[in-house]
C-alpha cells in the first residue's frame, strides 16, 4: 500500500464553523462519500455516513454544521457529532464515532491522505 495526498479545496473554502466540502475519498478498493470541515482552526474530514442509519449527514449538500455552530448534525434524525472527535453525543448512536479520514493542511490548501496499490 502506497500513501499519496489529493486535492480537496482551497483552505479559504472551509470557514469556522460554516459549509464543508465533500469529496470522494478511495478505501479499501471502494469510493466513500467523505466531507471536510474546519472546526477550532483545523480541517476535520469524515465518511459521510451516519452511525445512526447510514444516511449521508448533510440534507442541503456541504450543510454539516447544528444552528449552534458547536456540533455537527445529521440531517436525517438529528444526531449530533462532536466536530474534533467524530464522536456521538446526542442520539440513539451516542458514543458510535464517524469514521475519521486523515486530511492536512499546507499552502492554502487542503488534501486528503489516500491510501492505495502500487
Ligand atoms: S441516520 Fe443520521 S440521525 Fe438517523
Amino acid at each position: 500500500m502506497a500513501r499519496g495526498e489529493r486535492l480537496i479545496c482551497a483552505a479559504g473554502e472551509l470557514v469556522e464553523g460554516g459549509s464543508g466540502v465533500r469529496f470522494e475519498i478511495a478505501q479499501g478498493g471502494k469510493s466513500l462519500a467523505a466531507f471536510v470541515v474546519r472546526w477550532r482552526g483545523l480541517p476535520r474530514a469524515y465518511v459521510n455516513e451516519c452511525r445512526h442509519q447510514s444516511s449521508e449527514l448533510d440534507w442541503m449538500q456541504g450543510d454539516f454544521f447544528d444552528e449552534t455552530k458547536l456540533y455537527l448534525i445529521c440531517a436525517t434524525h438529528g444526531v449530533l457529532y462532536t466536530p474534533d472527535s467524530g464522536i456521538c453525543v446526542a442520539g440513539p448512536c451516542r458514543g458510535a464515532r464517524l469514521a475519521p479520514l486523515e486530511v492536512v493542511e499546507r499552502e492554502g490548501k487542503v488534501f486528503c491522505i489516500e491510501e492505495f496499490e502500487e
